[in-house]
C-alpha cells in the first residue's frame, strides 16, 4: 500500500505527524506492507493533513484527516469516507489552476531525486549545459519573467547585468527571507520542491559564470531548513559534483528588512542588517562587492521550466507585461486559503469570493490587503481589479509578492492602519530619518486622529509624503500604502478624518 501524505510545515501545524504515525501504527496492526511517501503540500490549506492514495492512476485525496479517521480509512480501503474528496486534480481550487512552478508541489516526496526526475526535473538544466549564457538569457528575456519578491524587474536583465559586470567569483544568492506576513509562497516552494530552487540556482550560475550560491532563508522556517539541507547534500553529491558550483544555506536572525537585498547581503556578510544606499546595484558590486544575482525563490524556480519548456510556453501565461504564473497566497479570515497559481489577469473579486469562497466567518469581505504588510487594502469596489502589476499599481496598490490578507466587515481600519506605523516602527533599520522617526510619529498622529482630531489629516498626509518621497527603502517607503487606502476607502473608521471631511 502506498500513501502520500505532507510533511510541509501547514500541514505539520494541522497534526500531520501524528496523522503518519496512526497510519503506520494500523498498518503494522494489520499486516500490511506500507510505503508512506511524505510530500509537500498541495496548498489546500483547509483540508491539510490532505492524504492521497493512488488508484488507477488518479491520486485521491481524503482531508483534513485526524488520527480517530484512521481504522475507518483501513476498513474501507480508502474507499468511501465522510473526509473522501475524490480525485485530488478535480478539486476545483486544484483543477482551475496553471500549476508551472508548482507542478510537483504535494506530488512527490521534495527529496527523491529519481522522482523530481521523472516528473521533468533536470531537464532545465541539461538544455542549459548545450546554450551559451547568451542563449540562456535570450530565452529568461523572451519569457518575460519578472522577479517574484514583489518588484517585478525583468529577471533577463538583472542576469545580462551581472553576466556583464567586471570581476571574478560572481555570486548567486536565492532570496528565501520571505518576511512579508501572509506569505508562504517560498517556504511550501522550499519544502515540497527543493530541486527546483537548485536546479535554478545552477542554471543562473551556468549563465553568468558563477561559482557560488547561497540561500538566505528566514530562521522562523526550521523545517524549511531541514528539508533544504537534505535535498542541497543530494543536490551537490548527484548533480552539481565536478561543476564547480556550490550552494550553501546561511540562516538569518529574524529581521524583517533583511529581505531587502542590500540589507541581505550584509547581514550575508556577517554585518548588521541594514539597508545600503543603491546604486551600485548588487548585479554590479553584491556579496563582498561581487557582481551578485539575488532573486526570490520563485523567480530562479520558474526558470528550469522555462528552459526545459521553451520561453514561449511561459510567456504564452499572462497579459501584457505581467507574463508567465503568479502564486498567490491567500489568508486571513478566508473560507478556502491556501497556493493559487495561475496566469496573472484573474480579478481579485473573482480570487477571493469565488475560488476561495469569502470569509471564513461567513461575513461579508470588507477589505483585502494585497501585497502583503506595506500593501494596499483594496475594498470590495475594487474587486473588478486584475491582478497584474499594473492594474494594482493603477488601483493605488501593488501586487507585491501576492500575499493577500482577508477581512470581514468586523474589522477595524483605523487599527489596521495603525498597526502599518507600528509594523514599520519595530523593524525599521534606523538608517534614514523618514522611516525611523516617521513610524513612530505617524502612530501618534494617527492615535489622533482616531480619536477624532480633524487637524490630524494633513499632518499625516505630508508625513505618508515625505515616507513615501524621502525613504531609503520599501520599508519606509510603503508603509503609505496601507495607511492612505484606509483613509481613502474606509474613512468612516477614523473620526477625525469624517470630520476633517465635513
Ligand atoms: P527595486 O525596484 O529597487 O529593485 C528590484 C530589483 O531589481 C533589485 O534586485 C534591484 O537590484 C534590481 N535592479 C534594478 N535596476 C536594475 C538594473 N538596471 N540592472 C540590474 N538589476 C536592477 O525594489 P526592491 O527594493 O528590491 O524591492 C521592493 C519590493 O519588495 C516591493 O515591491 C515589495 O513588494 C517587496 N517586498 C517583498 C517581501 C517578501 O517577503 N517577499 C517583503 C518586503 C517587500
Ligand atoms: Fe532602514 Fe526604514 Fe530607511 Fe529602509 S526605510 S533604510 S528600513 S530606516
Amino acid at each position: 500500500l502506498t500513501l502520500f501524505l505532507p510533511r510541509d510545515s501547514a500541514a505539520l501545524a494541522l497534526g500531520a505527524e501524528a496523522v503518519a504515525d496512526a497510519l503506520r501504527a494500523e498498518a503494522t496492526r494489520r499486516g500490511i506492507d506500507l510505503r508512506l511517501v511524505r510530500t509537500g503540500s498541495r496548498g489546500m490549506v483547509w483540508l491539510e493533513p490532505l492524504l492521497e492514495v493512488e488508484r488507477h492512476g488518479a491520486r485521491l485525496g481524503f482531508g483534513p484527516i485526524a488520527t480517530g479517521d484512521v481504522p475507518a480509512l483501513f476498513d474501507s480501503d480508502f474507499g468511501p469516507h465522510p473526509a473522501a474528496l475524490g480525485p485530488v486534480a478535480d478539486i476545483p481550487f486544484l483543477a482551475r489552476q496553471t500549476r508551472l512552478t508548482f507542478a510537483r508541489c504535494g506530488v512527490i516526496d521534495p527529496l527523491d531525486l529519481d522522482a523530481y526526475r521523472a516528473h521533468g526535473g533536470l531537464a532545465g538544466l541539461a538544455r542549459a549545459q548545450d546554450m551559451t549564457p547568451e542563449q540562456i538569457i535570450a530565452a529568461l528575456t523572451d519569457s518575460g519573467l519578472r522577479g517574484r519578491g514583489g518588484a517585478g524587474f525583468p529577471a533577463g536583465i538583472k542576469w545580462r547585468t551581472v553576466m556583464q559586470a567586471d570581476g571574478p567569483r560572481k555570486v548567486i544568492v536565492a532570496n528565501a527571507d520571505e518576511g512579508d506576513s501572509g506569505s508562504f509562497a517560498d517556504r511550501m516552494l522550499m519544502e515540497g520542491d527543493p530541486f527546483a530552487l537548485l536546479e535554478g540556482m545552477a542554471i543562473a550560475a551556468r549563465a553568468v559564470g558563477a561559482e557560488t550560491g547561497y540561500i538566505y532563508l528566514r530562521s522562523e522556517y526550521p523545517v524549511c531548513a531541514d528539508i533544504l539541507r537534505a535535498a542541497l547534500e543530494v543536490f551537490h553529491t548527484k548533480v552539481l559534483a565536478g561543476s564547480g558550483f556550490t550552494i550553501e544555506l546561511r540562516i538569518g536572525a529574524g529581521s524583517y528588512v533583511c529581505g531587502e537585498e542590500t540589507a541581505l547581503l550584509n547581514s550575508l556578510e556577517g554585518k548588521r542588517g541594514t539597508v545600503r544606499a543603491k546604486p551600485p546595484l548588487p548585479a554590479i558590486a553584491g556579496f563582498l562587492g561581487r557582481p551578485t544575482v539575488i532573486n526570490n525563490v520563485l523567480t530562479l524556480a520558474a526558470v528550469p521550466h522555462i528552459l526545459a519548456d521553451g520561453a514561449d510556453g511561459y510567456a504564452a501565461h499572462g497579459t501584457g507585461r505581467s507574463r508567465g504564473t503568479v502564486a498567490f497566497q491567500i489568508g486571513g479570515n478566508v473560507r478556502h486559503g491556501g497556493l493559487f497559481e495561475t496566469g496573472p489577469g484573474l480579478t481579485l473579486g473573482d480570487l477571493v469570493n469565488g475560488i476561495c469562497g469569502g470569509t471564513a466567518s461567513g461575513r461579508p469581505v470588507k477589505a483585502v490587503q494585497v501585497g502583503g504588510p506595506l500593501g494596499a487594502y483594496f475594498p470590495p469596489a475594487l474587486f473588478d481589479t486584475p491582478l497584474t502589476y499594473e492594474d494594482c499599481d493603477a488601483a493605488g496598490g501593488l501586487l507585491g509578492h501576492a500575499g493577500l490578507t482577508v477581512f470581514d466587515d468586523s474589522a477595524d481600519m483605523g487599527q489596521l492602519a495603525r498597526f502599518a506605523f507600528e509594523f514599520c516602527a519595530v523593524e525599521s533599520c534606523g538608517t534614514c530619518t523618514p522611516c525611523r522617526i516617521g513610524a513612530v510619529r505617524g502612530m501618534e498622529t494617527l492615535d489622533r486622529l482616531i480619536a477624532g482630531d480633524p487637524q490630524a489629516a494633513p499632518l499625516l498626509a505630508d508625513l505618508c509624503e515625505v515616507m513615501r518621497a524621502g525613504s531609503l527603502c520599501a520599508m519606509g517607503g510603503f508603509t503609505p500604502y496601507p495607511v492612505e487606502s484606509a483613509l481613502r476607502h474606509f474613512p468612516d473608521d477614523f473620526a477625525g478624518q469624517r470630520e476633517a471631511a465635513e
